[in-house]
């Protein structure tokens, strides 16, 4: 898969891909990452990327010709399967998603600022707007890079155990069970038995309980979502 990230910010992006499972992945030629400076498509002296809005008001916007320059010369090189946007007023970003972008070669990422782009970039090269939920971060380079480690997990071949990924939370609509490990028994809190006994059936059985319990407790939202569809 290749993501290709435009952002005024290129180096805010390059820590989340120097570590651990993204970083893996990159390395395994599983993904390819490639972050592009919009200033490099300014034809400004000052390589400005952003301009007044029409009609007043306190705030920049993006501009449309940088923007478009960078797509189309993207375009002109590859195919993409989606043109995905950064924005808090886009759609929230869920598993689904994540599933779906997953399975896809090429993508390209518009990291926002500002008070946003010009609208004509969203109209005519925009595929999906997407929001990591209802809070204004500074800009959508902190979005990407969530929306990235949500996508590049999915990927087969990243994760090493591949079920763990189908084991997530939000993969069946169930948030995941409680998990213990070693030692047994801590300052006398013990791991519930069951986990213990070695049987299998019985330990499935108690993990899907568990799930079905949390949801309904944390996320009754969810839990109606699960119970419609089964
Ligand atoms: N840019 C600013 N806030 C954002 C958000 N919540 N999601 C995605 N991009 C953003």
């Amino acid at each position: 898969m290749r993501i290709d990230i435009i952002t005024i910010h290129p180096q805010l992006l390059e820590s989340p891909f120097q570590h651990s499972i993204l970083k893996r992945s990159i390395e395994k030629g599983i993904v390819e990452v490639n972050l592009i400076n919009l200033r490099d498509y300014s034809t400004q002296k000052q390589k400005q990327v952003d301009d007044y809005a029409f009609g007043g008001g306190a705030g920049m916007v993006m501009t449309i010709e940088p923007i478009a320059n960078c797509i189309n010369d993207l375009k002109s090189k590859n195919n993409y399967d989606e043109i995905i946007y950064t924005t808090p007023d886009g759609e929230t970003l869920n598993q689904k998603h994540c599933n779906h972008f997953s399975t896809l070669n090429n993508i390209i990422i518009l990291c926002g600022h500002y008070k946003g782009v010009d609208e004509r970039v969203r109209e005519h090269f925009i595929t999906k707007e997407i929001s990591i939920g209802d809070y204004v971060l500074s800009g959508g380079e902190l979005a990407a890079a969530v929306l990235c480690d949500g996508i590049i997990r999915l990927i087969p071949g990243v994760l090493n155990d591949e079920t763990s990924a189908l084991s997530d939370s939000f993969q069946d609509d169930l948030l995941a069970p409680p998990v213990y490990s070693r030692p047994a028994e801590y300052n006398n809190w013990k791991v519930p038995e069951i986990l213990l006994s070695g049987h299998s059936a019985n330990i499935d059985k108690w993990r899907f309980e568990k799930s079905l319990e949390r949801t309904q407790q944390r996320r009754p939202d969810l839990f109606d979502k699960y119970k419609s569809g089964h």
